[in-house]
């Protein structure tokens, strides 16, 4: 009896895989899911990399620069598989940005970032392990779960 469950194969897609266990739904909530945008989601399946890890399968969805890096600071070693009829054309692995421009809050509310003025917010990447980075402006250093929640 076969007592594995295989999720189909996307045609035209991304898969983005190696996501720390448990970390998939924050992923997701960071990417806009449009009508044909088929999802299949992996959370805590065994892996030989990692033990576990969480993989995410999007039909018809190729993702943005910005959407990149959003994932990089959520699951620092995911690779993207980029998929053209049903074969990986393209793979990589996302990569944190030094400098982390206008995508994520500073969660120093008095930050002038914060303060309605035609500000971008800007960080630097202090470390990668623990992701830490470092405000620009007022300083403030945030950390792991801190940024998933400004991003
Ligand atoms: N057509 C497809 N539809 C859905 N998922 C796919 C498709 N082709 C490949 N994948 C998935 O893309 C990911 C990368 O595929 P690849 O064949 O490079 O895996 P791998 O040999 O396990 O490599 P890795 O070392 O990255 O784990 C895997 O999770 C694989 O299941
Ligand atoms: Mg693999
Ligand atoms: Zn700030």
């Amino acid at each position: 009896m076969d007592r594995t469950l295989k999720i189909s194969k996307i045609k035209d897609g991304t898969v983005i895989d190696h996501i720390p266990a448990g970390k998939a739904l924050k992923v997701l909530n960071i990417i806009n899911i449009g009508e044909n945008n088929s999802i299949s989601i992996g959370i805590k399946v065994p892996s030989n990399k990692m033990r576990e890890k969480d993989v995410i399968k999007i039909e018809n969805r190729f993702l943005e620069k910005i959407e990149l890096d959003k994932i990089a600071m959520i699951a620092p070693n995911a690779s993207i598989s980029i998929i053209k009829n049903y074969d990986i054309i393209e793979k990589f692995s996302v990569d944190l940005p030094q400098k982390i421009i206008g995508i994520l809050k500073c969660n120093n509310q008095n930050c002038i970032t914060n303060a309605g003025e035609p500000v971008n917010s800007e960080f630097n990447l202090v470390s990668s392990n623990p992701l830490t980075v470092k405000c620009v402006y007022c300083k403030r250093e945030m950390a792991d779960n801190e940024i998933i929640n400004n991003l």
